[in-house]
């Protein structure tokens, strides 16, 4: 068969494991033919393509990036923008088309199935909240990446008697806020599921600091929202006017914030660390390289059993094909059970006196 792999959507480490394993399984197992899709979707609109053979593929495991590059392209928002992505399609002859992304990238691909071509998908996203899969690759690197700088924070923090809030990525749900804060000893973890109140989140800094710990530890997600009339709602801090043409704005500035405000409130010397891209840069850890490969040899065997319009979904330690319908039905949110880790572990967040 001849195969077209693309990826899109913001980078993430695994992504070459993914392109590597899919080629190589299908070069040595099938005998097909694979050639890339350069940029996302842009690459299969302006017909951007380049041959992948097992000597594009030597060496990649451990790169980060994606060798392939990617965008935020959305053919759906174009004029005719699927019929030209389905015309590339047949004027190179691809028989099937590996679509690896998030769920704006897998859109497309469910957009693209529903008009006849053959498509699979793998889930890809630091934020690990695609639905129906357990883990995205790329997630554990990002924990890894953000738990060792909250441990360095950790040592400055406490040589300053600072107040450091350190925020992370995490747009609709705060897996790696959560994951890196207990796995870095963080004393506030504050996730976007659960709009917070400034003045308990100070008042719980007050608490520790009358416990005779001089220094805290805030961990913060980019998409965590400070606490509003209702409190199901909060006030998203975004960095730029304008959306990207799947509809998202640029998040960023929540950390500046809070860090001003407790400050204000407490009084204690406060700093903000935006982890940012850092996170997503960089080689992917063991356990993204192994899940990332097992997705690209899962992804080439959808193609060869015919489960298109399906997307490669990891369930305890299996990898099994579920339909992107189901992928993309809503974002996977951090959980009650992961919420009560990190409820568990840290002091609770206190309603201060003078609000009583
Ligand atoms: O890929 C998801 C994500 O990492 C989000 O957590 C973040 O909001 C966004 O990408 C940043 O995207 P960009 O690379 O476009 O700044």
């Amino acid at each position: 068969m001849k195969v077209g792999v693309l990826t899109g959507g913001g980078d993430c480490p695994g992504l070459n494991a993914v392109i590597r394993a899919a080629v190589r399984k299908g070069s040595f197992h099938y005998d097909d033919e694979f050639v890339g899709f350069l940029e996302g979707w842009r690459g299969v609109m302006e017909d951007h393509i380049v041959p992948l053979n097992l000597d594009a593929v030597a060496g990649i495991l451990p790169r980060g990036g994606t060798i392939l590059r990617t965008s935020r392209t959305n053919p759906a928002k174009q004029p005719d923008g699927l019929d030209t992505c389905i015309a590339t399609l047949k004027r190179h002859n691809i028989d099937a088309l590996i679509a690896i992304g998030g769920d704006d990238t897998l859109s497309v691909a469910r957009k693209l199935h529903e008009k006849g071509t053959k498509v699979v998908g793998v889930p890809k996203t630091i934020d690990n909240d695609l639905a129906g899969t357990d883990y995205t690759f790329g997630f554990d690197t990002a924990v890894n990446i953000a738990t060792e700088a909250i441990d360095r924070l950790h040592t400055t923090a406490e040589a300053h008697n600072r107040v450091i809030v350190v925020e992370v990525m995490g747009r609709d749900a705060g897996w790696i806020a959560l994951h890196s804060g207990v796995a870095g000893g963080a004393d506030v973890i504050l996730l976007p599921e659960q709009p917070f109140d400034i003045e308990k989140v100070s008042e719980t800094i007050r608490q520790r600091h009358g416990r005779g710990r001089y220094f805290s530890i805030v961990v913060i997600a980019e998409g965590a929202k400070f606490a509003t009339a209702d409190p199901r709602q909060g006030e998203l801090v975004t960095q730029a006017k304008g959306k990207d043409e799947f509809g998202h704005v640029r998040l960023g500035g929540i950390g500046n914030a809070l860090a001003n405000e407790i400050e204000k409130k407490t009084g204690y010397e406060t700093r903000a660390v935006v982890l940012g891209h850092i996170q997503r840069g960089g080689s992917p850890s063991a356990f993204d390289r192994m899940l990332a490969t097992r997705y690209g040899l899962k992804a080439i065997d959808m193609v060869h059993q015919g489960e298109f319009g399906s997307m490669a979904a990891l369930r305890g330690n299996s990898l099994i094909a579920i339909p992107l319908a189901e992928a993309l039905s809503k974002n996977r949110t951090v959980t009650p059970e992961m919420i009560a880790v990190a409820e568990g572990i840290l002091a609770p967040i206190e309603t201060p006196e003078h609000v009583k």
